[in-house]
């Protein structure tokens, strides 16, 4: 990646005298930006671009090509492909449109394997081009004036990369890099990143996604990458690929934004609403000092707005100071009268920049303080042209050592100190909200920064090769979902407890089965003949004693000869009755973006109005898979309500780490669900009532 970014020589095939193409336009941004290489111009008809001698082919080069600029039509893209592996360049930047995305894959295809041919990586086709701050490079046909800065940005949009473009530029965001990867047919975000965490003068990186191709290799991609730097994302595309590709309730839960956002979420990667909010917090990310603890202090002048603020920091996860006898003497000295030095610390109406100054030291300068935050409602006691030089000065003072944020409400006087305020690079915001969500970004990505991994975990015990017999057996007649007996022998090789259960041939043995079990049992009948059991009147649930389960048992036989006088009856199915608990749903599938993935959730048969599940990618570890299950709206349920017993939350981890591993390691799987997966209280552990499982055996279908 170094020759993409560091390039010696940069060729643009297509190079036009034209100022009206594309290719005169990456010439052009290549010559304005200053990039230090050579800039060699392509083009048969020759001439002369910008002072640079257009040559008639890579053949006439004489120095270093790192960098081919592919800017002809598509058809034209192969006869360049071949040019440039014979002149031994080392990546092609393909600008051309006309591949995947009009649905010529096999053309990218083919241009993809040209180019390996010669060992060149292909970013592209179908993008705006690349800038790298590092060589002043701009290869893009943007509108140019990007400033060097701090902030890599990662585009599978062109147009709305452009567009950034301008934006970064009307802020006064610098960048280290942009690069519009487009159709993704070689280069890919994951690649980028790998670069990009290495690269000293990138802080933040911001991606802008549309569809996740290798998901699996970006999750561990990003996972390493938040360890060192932030990552911000935009994803577009509410894709309803996951809900098409869903057969289970597993599936149907996993719309494919979930997914994405809870992967993102375990990957330490803050996903933005929208670009604005991404620009305020790469802004914000890119020159904040990292916090050296949680606890932000609020400076107010307006009780209101403090406490939308605090309402704020609650939904943006800021933790505010709360040692009271620290706050009402630290501010003893700089609190008007009337004020309260709780925080949100109210100055009141009446505070004077002076109150400001004083109160914003008094928290930046304390070591326990670790962030603060300014508001301010307009009054007509202030002078705002001698309130900006305070704030200034005080940010200035601050501004390596502490987060700060601003946020200033009223009429056109607060406009245009906010305006003047920010184009010096100060965080100062219009809205509360927006300071506050800034500051959420900064103390999300730190907590992900400090996370400590631990130490590799042995992987829970599973017998997949006995799962993967089960599976081949079923499958030899192309079947591809488990009958209850198989997936109870998938449970078995899991170690998951399933409720003991016992086939009976006649009532004797019904009767037998059900004292071995213990009662209350409930009984099922056996018949290929029946699929939907209840529906013929073949389950009977609760039996307490030897009455009801004779009772039960003819009465069974009578319904179910009745729904299907020529049904053939092998017995019954004699099932432990499961104690009540809390009823849970566990399951794992093969995700079409990020591969493996893993849901637990709320079970019960609410679950699919509820929705309340989470997602992460497997396998998992147990932290991960505690803190999946921590982050469901219902888990106070598993802690325990109104005086309830905490839950067995460890043995239901251990669950989801079993058929997370499974997931992964046993590809057939395609969805496995245990619903319910019922949680007892500490200690008790957790029963599996009902195992499905669907599965695709290579070959399955010919036996
Ligand atoms: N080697 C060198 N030069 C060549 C070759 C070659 N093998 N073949 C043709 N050329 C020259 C042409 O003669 C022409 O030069 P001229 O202006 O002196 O006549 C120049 O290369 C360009 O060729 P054109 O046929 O004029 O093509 P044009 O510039 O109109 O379009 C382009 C080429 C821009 C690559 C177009 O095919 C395309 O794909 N456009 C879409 C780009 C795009 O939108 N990318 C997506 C990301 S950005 C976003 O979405 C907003």
């Amino acid at each position: 990646m170094e020759r993409l970014f560091n390039p010696r020589g940069v060729a643009v095939i297509g190079a036009s005298t034209n100022p009206g193409k594309i290719g005169y336009r990456i010439v052009e941004n290549m010559v304005k930006s200053g990039y230090t290489g050579r800039i060699y111009p392509i083009n048969p008809k020759g001439g002369e671009i910008l002072g640079w001698p257009v040559y008639g082919g890579l053949a006439d080069v004489a120095g270093d090509v790192d960098v081919a600029v592919l800017s002809v039509p598509a058809d034209h893209v192969m006869k360049a492909v071949s040019d440039c592996g014979q002149k031994g360049v080392g990546h092609l930047v393909v600008v051309s449109s006309g591949f995947s995305e009009i649905g010529n894959l096999a053309g990218e295809r083919d241009l993809v394997a040209a180019a390996q041919a010669h060992g060149m990586r292909v970013l592209g086709p179908n993008i705006f081009g690349i800038y790298s701050a590092a060589s002043r490079l701009d290869a893009t046909f943007g509108p140019g004036g990007i400033l060097p800065g701090h902030v890599a940005i990662v585009t599978q949009s062109g147009a709305l990369g452009i567009a950034m473009i301008g934006k970064t530029a009307a802020e006064s965001l610098g960048l280290s890099a942009l690069i519009s990867v487009g159709n993704k047919s070689d280069i890919d975000e994951a690649d980028l990143l790998a670069y990009l965490a290495d690269d000293p003068s990138t802080r933040v990186v911001l991606l802008y996604i549309e569809g996740v191709k290798n998901g699996e290799r970006l999750v561990r991609t990003l996972r390493q990458v938040t360890q060192r730097k932030h990552v911000v994302v935009i994803k577009s595309g509410r894709s309803a690929r996951g809900a098409m590709a869903a057969a289970s309730h597993t599936g149907s839960l996993a719309g494919a934004d979930d997914v994405f956002d809870d992967v993102m979420r375990q990957c330490g990667v803050l996903r933005a609403e929208s670009v604005q909010e991404a620009f305020n917090w790469v802004r914000f990310l890119a020159s904040a000092p990292l916090p050296v603890g949680e606890d932000a202090v609020i400076v107010t002048n307006g009780g209101g707005i403090g406490v939308l603020a605090t309402d704020a920091c609650e939904k943006f996860g800021v933790r505010l100071y709360d040692n009271q006898p620290v706050l009402a003497s630290a501010f003893a000295e700089v609190m008007p009268e009337f004020g309260s030095s709780k925080n949100p610390v109210d100055l009141t109406g009446q505070a004077t920049g002076q109150d400001y100054a004083r109160s914003l030291d008094a928290v930046l300068a304390r070591p326990d303080m670790h962030a603060a935050v300014a508001l301010y409602c307009e009054t007509a006691l202030f002078d705002t042209r001698q309130f900006a030089d305070l704030l200034r000065s005080v940010y200035r003072r601050y501004q390596t050592t502490k987060p700060i944020v601003l946020a200033l409400f009223g009429g056109e006087r607060i406009e245009a100190m906010i305006r003047e305020l920010r184009s010096e690079g100060i965080p100062v915001f219009g809205d509360v909200y927006e300071a506050i969500s800034v500051l959420g970004a900064l103390y999300r990505s730190w907590r992900r920064l400090n996370e400590d991994e631990g130490e590799p975990e042995e992987p829970p015990a599973i017998d997949v090769e006995a799962v993967q017999g089960v599976l081949r057996r079923a499958g030899a007649g192309g079947r591809k979902f488990l009958l209850a007996h198989e997936a109870a022998e998938v449970a078995a090789a899991l170690g998951l407890r399933m409720p003991r259960s016992i086939v009976a041939r006649d009532l004797d043995q019904a009767v037998r089965a059900a004292e071995t079990i213990g009662y209350p049992v409930v009984m099922k009948v056996v018949s290929k003949d029946i699929v939907h059991k209840s529906d013929a009147g073949g389950v009977a649930l609760d039996l307490a004693n030897r009455s009801e389960v004779v009772d039960a048992y003819q009465a069974i036989l009578r319904s179910c000869l009745a729904h299907k006088p020529d049904a053939v009856i092998e017995g019954v199915e004699v099932v432990e009755m499961v104690r009540a608990g809390v009823e849970t749903i566990v399951g794992a599938r093969q995700d079409p973006s990020f591969g493996p993935v893993a849901m637990f959730g709320l079970g019960g048969i609410y679950v699919e109005v509820m929705k309340d599940v989470s997602f992460r990618a497997a396998p998992l570890t147990g932290r991960v898979a505690r803190e999946m299950i921590g982050s469901i709206r219902s888990y106070p349920l598993l802690l325990g309500v109104r005086g309830e017993r905490r839950k067995d939350i460890g043995a239901a981890a251990d669950v989801v780490l079993r058929l997370g591993r499974l997931i992964a390691e046993c590809r057939e799987i395609t969805d496995i669900e245990v619903n319910p997966l019922v949680v007892y209280d500490y200690g008790e552990g957790v029963k599996a009532v009902d195992v499905r499982i669907l599965f695709e055996v290579q070959g399955g279908d010919a036996a």
